[in-house]
């Protein structure tokens, strides 16, 4: 089969290629899906970027975690998936999870049903934004009915942030993101009550204040006149040096940075949101696997609306 691999550490153009190599074999706990679309995630292009020296998750050569594709094959303890199922996933994460390639053995634990009101592309762009909002969320208490509490999306209109400021809507929350001003007309197609340019210092001095806080942005740090005694502040980039004291002294409490986990379970509700018309994924861009390098260069841009996508024949 065909796999994407990094050859070293350095810019996309220099280190990725395309090479041939064996068919994987699925364990009795895995299957092998025929892949159709892998979202890129900011982490794919950090670690080709960083090799081995990128904390808890796992360096490969043969990169990728995203995956949508149909079931070609199931290991003999697999009981949840047949030959033939659209899956979609989030493969091993923070172990590697070699998805961009033809074919790619998956634990059955780590894939849901794809939901059939998303095209491919979508299926394999959400997973680890998906589930990276979802489990930021969760570790703020947000679950549930979330009526009357008000949500912060710091980077609204990125991979993960453009899922969050949904779920949150989804949940019933007032929600409230900032981007750019070209993508404020977006943002609220997708639900959010009030958009906010991130480089006007007077609107973001004017949020009243919310119930949480999620920051995608590098150093992201919320206005402190968002934060109340009781305001849950969630990063999955980290803080600045001296931004966890500042926000505990201004009464925020769980301020936490989160690292996503593969969770088929949860795709699968997130599969039954999308279903039912509650969520949406926003493609930047979709590659052709010939064009990876392509696609990791504008997601490197860092200016990406929704997700990138390479896709498969
Ligand atoms: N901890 C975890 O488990 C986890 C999981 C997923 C991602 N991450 C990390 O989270 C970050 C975001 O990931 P992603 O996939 O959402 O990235 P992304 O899609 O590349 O984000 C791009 C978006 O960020 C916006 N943006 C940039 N600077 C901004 C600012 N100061 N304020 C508001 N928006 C800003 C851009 O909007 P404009 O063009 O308008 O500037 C663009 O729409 C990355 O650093 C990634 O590595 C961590």
């Amino acid at each position: 089969m065909r796999a994407v691999r990094y050859t070293g550490v350095g810019a996309a153009a220099e280190v990725t290629e395309l090479v041939e190599v064996a068919d994987p074999v699925p364990a009795e706990d895995e299957v092998l899906v025929r892949v159709g679309a892998v979202g890129l995630n900011p982490v794919d292009v950090k670690i080709r970027a960083a090799g081995t020296d990128f904390g808890p998750i796992e360096y490969a050569t043969l990169p990728g975690w995203d995956l949508a594709g149909e079931v070609v094959a199931t290991g003999d303890a697999v009981g949840s998936f047949e030959v033939g199922d659209p899956v979609f996933g989030l493969a091993r994460f923070p172990r590697a999870g070699h998805t961009l390639a033809e074919l790619v053995a998956v634990p059955a634990a780590d894939l849901a049903t794809a939901p059939t009101a998303w095209k491919v592309e979508q299926q394999g762009a959400a997973p680890l934004a998906v589930l990276t909002a979802w489990q930021a969320f969760e570790a703020a208490g947000l679950v549930g009915d979330a009526t009357g509490k008000r949500v912060l999306v710091l980077g609204g209109a990125g991979g993960v942030g453009h899922l969050a400021v949904q779920l949150a809507k989804a949940r019933g929350a007032h929600v409230v993101a900032t981007a750019s001003p070209a993508k404020h007309a977006v943002l609220a197609g997708l639900g959010a009550d009030e958009t906010i340019d991130y480089r006007d210092e007077a609107a973001l001095a004017a949020v009243a204040p919310v119930d949480v806080v999620l920051s995608t942005v590098a150093d992201g740090v919320p206005p402190l006149g968002a934060v109340r005694p009781g305001t849950t502040v969630i990063t999955i980039t980290g803080f600045p040096d001296g931004a966890v004291e500042a926000l505990r002294a201004a009464g925020a409490t769980g301020v936490e940075r989160i690292m996503v986990v593969a969770d088929g379970p949860a795709l699968a509700e997130v599969a039954g949101l999308a279903d039912a018309g509650r969520l949406t994924v926003l493609v930047d861009g979709a590659y052709p696997l010939d064009e990876v390098v392509a696609a990791q260069e504008r997601l490197e841009t860092g200016r990406v609306t929704g997700k990138v996508v390479v896709t498969f024949p």
